[in-house]
């Protein structure tokens, strides 16, 4: 009899990951026979758990801080969107071969394919940030056909390594120049984590944006960061953050369980509910 498929998300610390909720209530939804787990892995152990992947004893996980970077250099083999991010959050096995995965740019996409129609027509885009999560926004920003991509970050040269990697579309800013980059943009898009839970806000005048703009944050606690209620205010469309969080969910679930989920407005209040619990303390 073939064992159930056994996924994890490994983290250190992997406590706050709202992985096993999502995947949990797909595997109840779907009636699969399966089991995700949070498995909290110290770096020294990270390739023991590769090891066990190899062998059969887990089918996939995701991987999440600190260990994309080092999947990224132990798989077998990577995906398109792991090589132009240089990081990996997916891993599964390809008859003998261990493959290691990105979705964070597929999730990017997808959630404002489902909540930002027309944002594939915009040509200039404002990233604000030159992190982990600016790596996959850029990625998924070249391959929906944007031309134009200021990168703002606070330290100059992050921003201009990414400018380096992704070619001439992007071009590297300080915050100093924010407000005129952002008078360009047809799309706006904060991948620090300024506005976050306990942060401070974004320093920028969302008023000088054009009228047709849109704009989207990758922060989802809280929901509507002041970034975007100003933007939505400002009379900009918005995407939130939490739609890609769930939407980057959705390939490993298929590789690991067979099963293609859905991203539903019941995924998204299951998870809403769970984050207000948290926020309750
Ligand atoms: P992630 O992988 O989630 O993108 P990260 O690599 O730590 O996380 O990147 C966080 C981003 O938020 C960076 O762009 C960071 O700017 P720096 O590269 O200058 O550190 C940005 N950030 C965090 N706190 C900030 C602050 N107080 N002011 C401006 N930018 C900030």
């Amino acid at each position: 009899m073939a064992n159930a498929p056994r996924a994890f998300v490994a983290g250190h610390p992997v406590g706050h990951s709202r992985s096993p909720l999502i995947h949990g209530s797909w595997l109840m939804r779907y009636g699969i026979d399966g089991v995700y787990s949070a498995v909290d892995v110290a770096p020294e152990d990270f390739a023991a758990l590769l090891i066990d992947i190899r062998a059969g004893r887990w089918t996939g996980g995701n991987v999440t801080i600190p260990h994309k970077e080092r999947a990224f250099e132990f798989v077998d083999r990577r995906d398109a969107a792991a090589e132009a991010i240089g990081a990996v959050n997916t891993l599964w096995m390809d008859g003998e071969e261990l493959v290691g995965g990105n979705t964070d740019a597929y999730g990017f996409a997808a959630n404002l394919d489902q909540s930002l129609a027309g944002w594939r027509d915009g040509s200039s885009a404002l990233v604000l940030g030159a992190g982990g999560a600016s790596r996959a926004v850029l990625h998924a920003l070249i391959e929906a056909g944007y031309k134009r991509i200021d990168v703002v970050n606070r330290t100059v040269p992050r921003a201009e390594q990414l400018a380096a990697r992704f070619g001439e579309a992007v071009s590297a800013h300080g915050w100093d120049e924010a407000d005129n980059r952002l008078a360009e943009a047809d799309l706006i898009v904060n991948t620090t984590s300024l506005g976050m839970e306990g942060q401070p806000p974004l320093p920028l005048d969302i008023t000088r944006a054009r009228t047709f703009a849109m704009a989207t944050d990758i922060v989802y606690v809280p929901l509507q960061t002041p970034f975007l209620e100003m933007a939505a205010r400002t009379g900009l469309r918005t995407a939130d953050g939490l739609g890609m969080l769930l939407h980057q969910a959705a390939p490993g679930f298929e590789h690991w369980f067979g099963t293609w989920p859905d991203v539903d407005d019941a995924l998204r209040d299951l998870v809403i509910a769970d984050l207000d619990k948290a926020a309750q303390g």
